[in-house]
């Protein structure tokens, strides 16, 4: 997929170990976006000719989000980026639903947060919640040139006390959009505070819901696994939302607040 770089494959060497050791969380980890692995099947396998067909097909990126796209997959966590296609699918929902304000668990380069920043009105706000600094300045510059910084409240923290500052300012059931994207391990937590953030008819979207195909079998020692197996489980059952699963990226599930 020479065109859109996708099919790179990450490589994790000493400069990737020494940023993720910088990064802490992660290190030692290897993250992968669905399109370059070669794990999952079907449409979602790596270098599936129908995949690009796609993508050449709906695919219509602005031109500062191409930007940053590039320069992200210049680096060795690339892998945790966002499927483009699933962040022009989540633009196009927020824009469908008259979203002001946002939610970005997990901003990294901050491609999702741009991508949601540019189809917010002028008075739109997206809080994006990131323990890492040093990501979300490589898209900073981005998101200035695109003129849309005005709209991007950047919150170097864990999420989930952001979440709760939110909810302790009284800004529950003002949201109209969240993706959750940061650690696995908190994805419960992120998803129970989210739902009383976001306002009726408000979507969540999360990520990772297949996990590369681990979810299928969730070893009892693999908590990030467990995590959103569990979570998928909660939400087939959760008579608080409507919810739908696409097989798109690494799986997402969009969540609509009844
Ligand atoms: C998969 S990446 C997010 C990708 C991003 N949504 C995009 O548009 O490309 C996950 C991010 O979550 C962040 N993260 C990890 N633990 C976190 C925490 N407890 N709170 C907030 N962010 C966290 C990491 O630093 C990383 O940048
Ligand atoms: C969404 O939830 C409402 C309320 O439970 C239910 O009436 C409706 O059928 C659901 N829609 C779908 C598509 O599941």
């Amino acid at each position: 997929m020479p065109v859109l770089g996708l099919s790179k494959e990450a490589a994790v060497g000493s400069a990737a170990l020494a940023l993720a050791a910088a990064a802490g969380f992660w290190a030692g980890r290897r993250y992968h976006s669905a399109y370059n692995t070669g794990t999952m099947k079907g449409i979602l396998a790596k270098n599936n000719p129908l995949l690009q067909y796609v993508l050449d097909h709906s695919l219509r990126e602005h031109p500062s989000l191409k930007k940053l796209r590039l320069l992200t997959l210049d680096l060795p966590q690339k892998g945790m980026l966002v499927c483009p296609d699933q962040a022009q699918l989540m633009a196009n929902l927020a824009r469908l639903i008259k979203a002001r304000k946002a939610l970005e668990i997990g901003v990294f380069t901050g491609y999702n947060t741009l991508s949601m920043a540019l189809v917010l009105p002028e008075d739109g706000r997206v809080v994006a919640c990131d323990i890492n600094e040093d990501f979300a300045s490589v898209g900073k510059p981005v998101w200035k040139e695109a003129g849309v910084e005005h709209k991007i409240d950047l919150r170097i923290k864990p999420a989930s006390q952001t979440l709760d500052e939110l909810l302790a300012s009284g800004e529950a059931g003002t949201f109209d959009f969240a993706f959750i994207d940061a650690d696995k391990e908190g994805y419960n937590d992120y998803y129970e505070k989210c739902l009383r953030l976001i306002r009726k008819g408000g979507i969540i979207a999360i990520d990772n819901v297949l996990w590369h195909g681990r979810v299928l079998n969730p070893r009892k020692d693999d908590l990030e696994t467990q995590s959103l197996h569990d979570l998928n489980e909660k939400l087939f059952r959760d008579p608080r939302v409507n919810i739908t699963m696409i097989p798109m990226g690494d799986g997402v599930t969009l969540a609509f607040k009844l």
